[in-house]
């Protein structure tokens, strides 16, 4: 029913609302304006300068004090993977993979936007994810949700692959009679339906780290009761202005969230700048990046 669901959306180009309502999508307007602004960057000479921003990727560091976590969890380790769109940087799964060599983390998390293009074939952009979860170490394994330039068809390949994608489940890990959870959920910039608030609701049993492409949740996911929730698809701004602003944060709520850590009430959340970008592969005032997060009890 999900993948029904999901495909007739796709196919439609149509982006669905929380609280009701659909609209058409309006990425390949915003392509072309985008596509103008480059042509404007190399013309200034700026392109470039923009294009080395964009690949100098980094792994950043991050301890995340949880309240309810239990102590058989405390420094769980999960590196964090998101918006890589492998198909607008070529080789970035290697510069990705670079960062992290040598290290084994408890899990490796990927929340999404695997890809640029809305649709089209995805060969490519699955190679590219295998080649990288190949070079890097999970002790519990790898996890993953779309975001929403993902394609429904991704699933069966991201799961043969050794990905357990989590489309509006959970999945809970054991230890000493302990438990985390980590619920995902379907992409919810384009492709909201209730189901992924009613996925959130397990939050109620215990620690659970929420994955979920956008900040867009993020009022349901403290509601529920969600501790940690990690999520992508802004790429900080991707280009943003000297001062901070931000003029593309592809947000329909949360657009304060659009860039680190924060909290709303008791809930910790971090918005991954992602390792790569969209429409343009340049970035200003921003770098890509993956997370390697330590979890800790909180005292
Ligand atoms: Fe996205």
């Amino acid at each position: 029913m999900w993948a029904n669901n999901r495909f007739w959306m796709e196919t439609q180009n149509l982006v669905t609302k929380r609280y009701g309502g659909k609209r058409k999508q309006h990425w390949y307007a915003l392509l072309a304006m985008m596509k103008t602004f480059e042509w404007a960057l190399k013309r200034c000479g700026q392109y470039e300068r923009g294009l080395r921003n964009a690949q100098a990727i980094v792994l950043r560091e991050l301890a995340v004090p949880l309240l309810r976590l239990p102590a058989a969890f405390d420094g769980f380790t999960i590196l964090q993977v998101s918006d890589p769109h492998f198909d607008g940087m070529p080789g970035l799964e290697d510069r990705i993979a670079e960062l992290v060599r040598g290290r084994e983390f408890d899990l490796v998390v990927f929340t999404g936007d695997y890809r640029t293009q809305l649709h089209g074939p995805i060969r490519g952009v699955m190679a590219s994810l295998e080649r990288l979860i190949g070079q890097l170490r999970a002790r519990h394994g790898f996890l993953g949700i779309l975001g929403n330039h993902d394609d429904c068809h991704m699933v069966a390949p991201m799961e043969r692959m050794g990905i357990r994608m989590l489309i509006n489940e959970n999945v809970v890990f054991e230890r000493g009679g302990e438990r985390l959870r980590i619920v995902g959920t379907d992409d919810v910039h384009y492709y909201y339906t209730d189901q992924s608030l009613h996925a959130l609701e397990v939050a109620a049993e215990g620690c659970t780290v929420a994955l979920v492409h956008s900040p867009e949740l993020y009022d349901a996911a403290a509601e529920a009761g969600v501790d940690l929730y990690l999520c992508g698809h802004t790429h900080g701004g991707q280009i943003v202005l000297p001062g901070g602003m931000a003029p593309l944060k592809h947000l329909r709520a949360g657009r304060h969230l659009f860039s680190g850590q924060w909290r709303h009430r008791q809930m910790h959340g971090i918005t991954n700048c992602g390792a790569g970008t969209s429409g343009i592969p340049v970035r200003f005032n921003t770098r890509g990046e993956v997370l390697a997060l330590e979890l800790r009890r909180a005292q």
